[in-house]
């Protein structure tokens, strides 16, 4: 097996949303910078995120009267109190301005009325907050920040599998990658190291992540020797499509979709009188779940999610890739039948611990977005504060790699070259093993 070196002032592992915002911060500062990632970037699973984006800007009919400690309440309050208050007040103020740019880079937003980026009711949130872009926000600020990369010097490697972080005497000096297409390993010199992989959605039967998000970051720095946080806090999505569970945003409900049990009962007055379908997703979604266990969901399985009394006109305005998605994959068309919905997977809380500079206890390993834990969440994300959380603290962390990285030489290359050596046996044992999983498989 043949191994190539490169040397980067700055290595990213993963190129979603929290990856090409600190990329973008970190060309700008002048570093050299490489974004390594399994798949291209415009696959990451952040494509997938779709209801929007929370930031007080006060655009929405009724939430005039919003600021930034308005949200840092809602999220402390959802986070039922256990995220790092001085986090929150760092993103919470950081949103509108953090949009703002994004929208100045040519980040396509639905609007309001009179042209002001728009903004619709999320769960948890005493404003309507969320900005949007129909239903396909996270998209549309991906492809915004990878136009932008491609007009710098960014090297990307695309379908780069990162196998190990190298570390040498306490600190992260790079990691070792396997090109996907020809099998070659790869070893990363790097002054920095950001991990910007994702959750660990997978390890669930029922999620809304994609296939690749398996919780490479956090295995990678527990593997290294640092510890995790908060594991145990696992976000469940209240609706995602009976079946597949693809991700139904919260957007249909803060458009006013409403949830049903098999005796046609908005059965959310039981649970949350008030905020009714809008309530933190943990609410939601335990109600559901509860539902279906106690015989009144369908099947035993799923709820109702009904759309019709929207129309087909706001529908394809404001969800078309959710009508699209429930035809597809459900065989239900949302402006004539409820969709049948059951909580999901969502979220990943816990992670690698991190600073809102993206430092974590390991000097040279930073992490940011949702593999790390800052923690800006607690033990409950609301609705909308991920997409936030992958820029504000994509961009915090790109720019203190910057300060970090100044008047710093590369890492020299000998710990790389053991680690190769030692991947390099690691991996052809995986490959050679005949071992119980392949016998229970029937592998030959
Ligand atoms: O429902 C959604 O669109 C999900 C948003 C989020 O998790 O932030």
């Amino acid at each position: 097996m043949d191994y190539d070196i490169h040397s980067h002032d700055l290595v990213i592992v993963g190129g979603g949303l929290t990856g090409l915002r600190a990329a973008l911060e970190g060309v700008r500062g002048g570093l050299d910078v490489a974004v390594v990632s399994k798949v291209h970037p415009l696959r990451s699973h952040s494509v997938a995120a779709q209801g929007g984006i929370n930031a007080a800007l006060g655009n929405a009919a009724g939430g005039e009267d919003d600021n930034w400690e308005k949200h840092a309440f809602d999220t402390v309050k959802g986070s039922d109190y256990l995220a790092d208050q001085d986090a929150v007040e760092i993103m919470c103020r950081e949103a509108p301005t953090t949009v703002v740019e994004l929208e100045h880079m040519g980040t396509v937003f639905s609007r309001t009325e009179d042209g002001r980026i728009a903004q619709r009711p999320f769960g948890g949130a005493g404003f309507p907050r969320t900005c949007y872009a129909a239903d396909r926000t996270g998209r549309n600020l991906l492809h915004t920040l990878y136009e932008q990369l491609t007009a710098t010097g960014v090297t990307f490697y695309d379908e780069y599998f990162v196998t190990s972080l190298v570390v040498d005497g306490g600190r992260c000096t790079g990691c070792t990658a396997l090109n996907i297409a020809d099998g070659v390993l790869h070893g990363f010199v790097a002054g920095a190291t950001l991990l910007a992989t994702g959750g660990f959605g997978r390890l669930f039967a029922r999620s809304t992540n994609a296939l690749i998000n398996t919780g490479d970051g956090a295995a990678l720095a527990f593997r290294a020797g640092v510890p995790l946080e908060d594991m145990e806090f696992v976000q469940f999505h209240p609706t995602t499509l009976f079946g597949s569970n693809i991700l139904i945003t919260e957007g249909a409900r803060g458009e006013g979709g409403l949830l049903f049990n098999n005796r046609e009962e908005r059965f959310m007055k039981d649970y949350a009188a008030k905020a009714m379908e809008l309530a933190p997703r943990d609410i939601v979604a335990r109600a559901i779940q509860t539902e279906a266990e106690a015989g009144r969901g369908f099947e035993n399985e799923y709820v109702h999610l009904d759309l019709t009394h929207l129309g087909a006109g706001r529908i394809n305005e404001r969800l078309p890739g959710i009508r699209q998605i429930a035809i597809d994959f459900a065989g239900v068309d949302p402006v004539e039948a409820p969709i049948p919905v059951q909580p999901g997977q969502h979220y990943s809380m816990g992670g690698v611990p991190s600073g809102v500079d993206g430092l974590t206890p390991m000097p040279g390993l930073y992490a940011a977005g949702e593999c790390s834990c800052v923690s800006v969440h607690g033990s409950n994300r609301l609705g909308g504060n991920s997409l936030l959380e992958t820029v504000v603290f994509g961009k915090l962390a790109g720019a203190a790699i910057v300060g970090a990285m100044k008047g710093l030489e590369h890492p020299p290359p000998d710990p790389l070259l053991a680690r190769i050596e030692s991947e390099r046996n690691r991996i052809q044992d995986l490959r050679s093993r005949r071992d119980d999983v392949s016998e229970f498989w029937g592998l030959p």
